[in-house]
């Protein structure tokens, strides 16, 4: 699958884990950065990764800072976004069956790495299952 990553500076050292897990798994990923630890400003990130997706450059994002809240925010402004920010394994698979979403948020400062690779293998696997979860997804999409 290709996917689209994008972190500041609180989510970089998640990022390169998050990439070399997915690259090892075979997929194509597209890094929008960061790419250095040196401070920088979450919302260009979510902005970013969520213009991706919503061009086609990738199907789905990954996006990651401190707490995963402020880049989550970001990458919902982007019209077409449904960006959730997961902190369970149950999160992530709910996130795909009901919410149909595009983009999952991580936080690099309060997950563990290792789990956090967890999150992000359910979440790629885990299919949307419409039905009547697609006339809700469709009203988010016209707000
Ligand atoms: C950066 O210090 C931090 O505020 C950011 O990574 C994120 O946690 C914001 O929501």
């Amino acid at each position: 699958m290709k996917i689209a990553l994008a972190s500041d500076h609180g989510g970089f050292e998640l990022k390169e884990k998050v990439k070399s897990y997915l690259q090892t798994k075979g997929h194509d990923v597209i890094d929008l950065g960061c790419y250095t630890e040196e401070s920088t400003d979450y919302p260009e990130y979510g902005k970013a990764c969520g213009e991706a997706v919503i061009r086609g450059d990738a199907e789905r994002g990954i996006v990651i800072c401190g707490t995963g809240i402020g880049i989550s925010i970001a990458a919902n402004k982007v019209k077409g976004i449904r960006c959730a920010l997961c902190t369970s394994l149950f999160m992530a698979e709910m996130s795909r069956k009901h919410n149909n979403a595009n983009i999952i948020a991580l936080g690099g400062r309060i997950l563990e790495h290792d789990f956090a690779l967890n999150i992000v293998e359910v979440w790629l696997n885990t299919d949307f299952e419409g039905g009547r979860h697609q006339r809700r997804v469709d009203l988010l999409d016209r707000m």
